[in-house]
């Protein structure tokens, strides 16, 4: 089977290419590297003694992604490209809104002219905005409190009027909880550009000593500890569920949705504490204000990828605090 998984350079993108090419699958990249580095080629290959055929290639362009279309023959796509940063978003909403609705939508396009019916698109549980009872339930309103949240909310819509106009098409929205972590082998991880905007990639540059001191958005939360708390997923059980969710649109599922979570909520200072034990390394923090747009608690209930796919979440926070900190001091300077 061969599976289009466009982003593949990228951090989610590039743990689940190595779990597709580990059972089996075979992968075209399609990737601009605008948020990773050629790189992570080598690496998927050091990993899995496979190499994916890649094409470097931004596919808001057309043209470029049909060529891709045109030389292959491909049975489903998973579609990880997008901007991500929150923060970002607000500033760049015209951007956000065109960047990440585009390339889905040249995408959809492309699939249909050349019949390939099996679609993996990478939501978040930021479409259930600020929910009122946890865990969230994938029957939970859904609202958006930023640009890149309503681009991933604006797409599962799409998705749901195009299964509503193509019932031959099968299409899983899978909404991410937090991912952490990186593969046991300490190849690739998450190699954010700039100081990052998630807490566990700046917990694991403070190890290292590439910055000072992690500032603690608020503690005044109606939590464990008044810190946020949240459900912090290894990436590589999130790539296993994306085989998951292929294997279940190859049953002719039509249009599922499943959440990727635990279960299982840590706030910001337990995670700290965690990383603080796997790796030996003191974290310095301070408290300062709530970060605008947070929540206080958010965690998944993963029920219905458990029962429906066949998939749980197996790694505990002790081994996503080791995989972590081997990526970072593996590779102080990331890919660079
Ligand atoms: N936090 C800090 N200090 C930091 C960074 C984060 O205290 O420097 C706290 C946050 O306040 C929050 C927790 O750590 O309580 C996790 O924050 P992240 O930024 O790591 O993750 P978020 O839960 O805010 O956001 C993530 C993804 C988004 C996605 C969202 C969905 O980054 O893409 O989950 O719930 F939209």
């Amino acid at each position: 089977m061969v599976v289009l998984v466009s982003g593949g350079m990228g951090y989610i993108g590039s743990h689940t290419t190595v779990e597709l090419l580990n059972q089996g699958y075979e992968v075209i990249i399609v990737d601009d590297l605008s948020n990773s580095k050629d790189v992570v080629l080598d690496k998927i290959e050091i990993i899995t003694g496979k190499l994916p055929k890649f094409y470097k290639m931004n596919i808001l362009n057309e043209e470029d992604l049909e060529t891709v279309f045109k030389e292959n023959k491909i049975d489903a796509v998973i579609h990880f490209a997008a901007f991500k940063a929150v923060g970002e978003s607000v500033s760049m909403p015209i951007e956000y809104y065109h960047n990440n609705l585009t390339t889905t939508l040249v995408m959809l396009k492309l699939m249909k002219k050349y019949s390939v019916k099996n679609f993996v698109f990478s939501s978040s549980a930021t479409v259930y905005g600020e929910a009122k009872t946890m865990p969230v339930e994938e029957e939970a309103p859904l609202s958006t409190t930023n640009p890149y949240g309503a681009t991933k909310l604006m797409i599962e819509d799409i998705l749901r009027d195009v299964y509503k106009a193509n019932k031959d098409m099968n299409i899983a929205i899978l909404r991410y909880f937090n991912p952490v972590g990186a593969h046991k082998s300490g190849t690739i991880g998450e190699n954010p550009s700039g100081i990052p905007n998630n807490l566990m990639p700046y917990i694991t540059k403070v190890a290292i000593g590439e910055l000072k001191v992690l500032s603690v958005f608020g503690n005044d939360y109606n939590t464990v500890d008044g810190t946020g708390v949240r459900d912090y997923i290894h990436v590589v059980d999130l790539a296993k569920g994306h085989i998951k969710a292929l294997e279940k649109l190859s049953t002719n599922s039509g249009l599922v949705t499943y959440n990727l979570g635990t279960g299982n909520g840590y706030s910001v200072l337990e995670l700290v504490k965690a990383f603080s034990k796997a790796s030996g390394r003191e974290i310095s923090y301070k408290i300062v204000d709530r970060r605008p747009g947070d929540v206080g608690t958010c965690y998944a209930d993963p029920k219905k990828a458990n029962n429906e796919l066949g998939w749980i979440a197996e790694k505990s926070i002790e081994e996503i605090c080791e995989d972590s900190w081997r990526w970072q001091s593996n590779n102080p300077k990331g890919y660079n």
